[in-house]
């Protein structure tokens, strides 16, 4: 029988050392060495597959690949510094001059950049679609010269949620890579693969780190494609440490427990806030008055750790609420094992422009909440209390 998640998540690691030790170690090597110079040379032509040096591949980078192929369902991997090397490697290691990308239009602020004013500039064009798209609308964007559709799902900041299965049935029939951000939900709650997705990629740096410490990056799918993502990684540079992917690899042994505890106490706070008397709107995939919650019933097990809402007054009010907290932080990072509160309009997605954000639904009194391992009663209060001080 193939073994749970939770298990896999801890039990997938390197083989022992000769010191048979029960916890990975850290390889803090630039390099191995070689028993004799035929040896190296089979190594860099590629002919062997063993440690070279730690740009290409190491221990911890493997085990935390091997963990995370294991839980998406992915043939082959490759870890990043970050989760926007990441997203970058992974587009452009198969997309290139007079190529075409279709993006949903609700991305991370990064990534809508990365988009519009990155690749633009080396010949790659782009075409976005709305978050509620419909099946037909997303294949009228599709061009002769689109090479992969890229989207996330939650979206962030807005929760919103896109029909993984439909993008898959797109993908195969035009014969385009799709390429799914699952850095909201973990393969822990949602498995774009089991829904014909061919990539995943991965901000490590939130829920698989868990604690707001590391930064990093995954990019999953079939072996051949990442053949092209660790050439093309090789010799750009963008590779994990091997200090961070041990940090990385370690913290999936609790996935498990953080994601249940993140998601049940997202469920309590958003059902506190909907029926607030101060809060305008409240986003969570698992409440009922989410529009897309028949999707994401669908395909995840749960609704995740992030809530938003719209507070009544806007901007101004939003302001004072932030500025009355005291035991939520106010920072940019999501997935931390503490509350972070942020307003998107005036730091992750700053960039965009008025209606750029509006397009993308950030309103000026959106609030975002990345619910951490708290007990959930002092995180309500908390948020209660600074929307009384607001008033
Ligand atoms: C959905 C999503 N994708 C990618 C990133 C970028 O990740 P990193 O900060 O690790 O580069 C973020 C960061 O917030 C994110 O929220």
């Amino acid at each position: 029988m193939e073994k749970q998640d939770g298990t896999k998540a801890i039990r997938v690691k390197n083989t022992k050392t000769q010191y048979n030790e029960h916890s990975t170690p850290v390889f803090l090597t630039s390099s191995f060495t070689f028993e004799s110079a035929e040896d190296m040379r089979a190594a860099f032509a590629d002919e062997v597959d063993t440690t070279v040096y730690s740009r290409f591949v190491n221990p911890n980078y493997s085990e935390l690949v091997n963990k995370m192929c294991a839980l998406e369902g992915t043939e082959a991997g490759y870890a990043t510094a970050t989760g926007m090397a990441a997203i970058f490697a992974s587009m452009v290691a198969v997309v290139g001059n007079g190529d075409h990308i279709v993006s949903c239009r609700s991305v991370f602020g990064a990534s809508h950049t990365m988009l519009t004013e990155v690749l633009p500039r080396f010949g790659i064009t782009y075409t976005f679609v709305d978050v509620k798209a419909t099946e037909t609308e997303w294949e009228a964007s599709i061009q002769e010269n689109t090479k992969m559709i890229f989207l996330e799902t939650p979206t962030n900041p807005g929760v919103n949620i896109v029909d993984l299965e439909m993008i898959g049935r797109i993908g195969k029939k035009h014969g385009v890579l799709t390429n799914v951000d699952n850095c909201f939900a973990t393969p822990y709650l949602q498995k774009p693969t089991e829904y014909g997705i061919d990539v995943v990629t991965h901000s490590a740096t939130k829920y698989i780190d868990g604690q707001g410490r590391v930064m990093g990056g995954l990019v999953l799918g079939p072996r051949d494609y990442i053949k092209k993502v660790e050439t093309f990684c090789r010799s750009t540079g963008p590779t994990i440490s091997p200090f961070n992917a041990w940090t990385l690899s370690k913290s999936m042994e609790t996935l498990e427990v953080r994601m249940e505890r993140h998601c049940d106490s997202a469920k309590k706070l958003a059902t506190a806030l909907e029926n607030h008397p101060e809060i305008e709107s409240v986003k969570y995939p698992y409440l009922l008055s989410h529009p897309q919650y028949e999707i994401a019933q669908k395909q995840m097990s749960k609704g995740g750790g992030i809530v938003t809402f719209e507070l009544k007054g806007g901007l101004k009010r939003g302001v004072t609420f932030l500025d009355s907290l005291k035991t939520c932080s106010l920072t940019a990072n999501l997935g931390d094992s503490r509350t972070i509160v942020s307003h998107p309009a005036s730091t992750t997605h700053y960039k965009l422009s008025d209606k750029e954000r509006a397009e993308v639904g950030i309103t000026p009194g959106l609030i975002r909440i990345s619910v951490g391992l708290e007990n959930i009663i002092d995180i309500i209060s908390d948020i209660e209390q600074a929307l009384n001080a607001s008033k």
